[in-house]
């Protein structure tokens, strides 16, 4: 009882300094590629900044980006990111400039000691360090090859962009992570749930007519571990998430003292589920060769009331946009359960929490 009114303490006293900094210190002049960069009370913040600014409207956070520019770099289509990167911006008093590479601007190049005599016509070498002379901050959407899973592991166009960037570069969903996504995951879970302690989160595989990317599934695993819920990963044979992901996530939930299963047992992982969140990704042994990817097995892998029967009045989630009927059925989407227009209205809330703090004070 004591060490519980004591970490409880503790936590009141981070809130309050971060509520009356309006910006969690830590995270100043930061770049944001994943949420392994941020400690625990880095989280407790950006919860508390988002919460606060739901309460009393965006100005609760002034206007901190004031005559700063964030540069919105899209390798890749967005509606959710695109638009509620801009609002935050604008709302903090920024301004926010999208560029599309190869359509707006010279497609970029990445590799090193490449022959540069193809469609790119310019490299991220010269590229980025000249953005870097216009704009305060750089923000990144780019997908992955999916032709080789270590190269997209490696997240080799964010990496060298973030290297070559002399301002803080964020991550809007790159090869291998989107946490953005997680930040709002994570905020909508602690709002529906009341919080993460021994709750059971179940990232569920779905089906979906394309091999789709990891970023989302890695990002979800990722955070739950960081923030204390109890990770169940389902999937099909073939469809385990990398192994070092899975790893990290287990070395988290040992310091938060939560857990980590990875099945293929459907009944076993919805049965009391407190979370269902629904997604696609590419199985790691056809990586590359979407066609030989047979899922006419595995159409039955949709979250459908049935489903969501077998929880513990589980809430949905999905990261958007959704196939219906495919991935999860219209009756869970459309039913009291689903809480994914939450979920998406969070981005805007914890992306302004988290670019508040980064200029803050400036
Ligand atoms: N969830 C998500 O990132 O949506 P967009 O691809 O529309 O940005």
């Amino acid at each position: 009882v004591l060490y519980l009114k004591g970490s409880e303490m503790l936590e009141s006293v981070l809130v309050s300094k971060v509520l009356s900094h309006k910006a969690v210190e830590s995270l100043r002049r930061k770049s944001f590629l994943s949420t392994e960069e941020l400690s625990f009370d880095d989280w407790q913040g950006l919860f508390a900044l988002a919460k606060a600014t739901k309460i009393h409207g965006s100005s609760f956070l002034g206007e901190p980006m004031k005559g700063k520019t964030l540069a919105l770099v899209f390798f890749n289509p967005s509606l959710r990111t695109r638009v509620s990167m801009t609002v935050a911006v604008q709302q903090l008093g920024g301004s926010a400039i999208p560029l599309e590479i190869g359509k707006g601007t010279w497609d970029l190049e990445h590799l090193s000691g490449v022959l540069m005599d193809g469609a790119k016509s310019e490299h991220v070498k010269e590229a980025i360090p000249v953005l870097s002379q216009y704009v305060d901050g750089i923000a990144v959407r780019c997908f992955p090859q999916q032709k080789d899973f270590n190269i997209d592991a490696q997240d080799e166009v964010l990496r060298s962009i973030a290297q070559y960037a002399s301002v803080p570069v964020f991550n809007m969903e790159s090869a291998f992570g989107h946490p953005m996504q997680a930040l709002a995951d994570m905020l909508t879970v602690s709002e529906v749930k009341g919080g993460f302690r021994k709750r059971k989160m179940v990232l569920t595989w779905a089906n979906h007519p394309k091999a789709l990317p990891h970023s989302v599934p890695n990002s979800f695993a990722l955070a739950t571990s960081q923030c204390g819920g109890d990770l169940w990963i389902v999937a099909p044979e073939g469809y385990a998430l990398d192994p070092s992901v899975i790893k990290k996530c287990e070395k988290f939930a040992e310091t938060m003292g939560s857990s980590v299963v990875v099945t293929t047992d459907r009944k076993k992982a919805y049965e009391g589920a407190d979370i269902i969140y629904a997604k696609s990704w590419a199985s790691r042994r056809d990586y590359g060769f979407p066609e030989r990817e047979d899922r006419s097995q595995l159409k039955d892998w949709m979250v459908t009331d049935d489903v969501m029967k077998m929880t513990n009045d589980a809430k949905l989630m999905h990261c958007l946009p959704v196939r219906r009927n495919v991935v999860v059925a219209d009756s869970v989407l459309d039913g009291p359960q689903s809480v994914v227009i939450q979920q998406a209205a969070n981005r805007l809330h914890m992306q302004r929490a988290l670019l508040a703090s980064v200029w803050a004070g400036q």
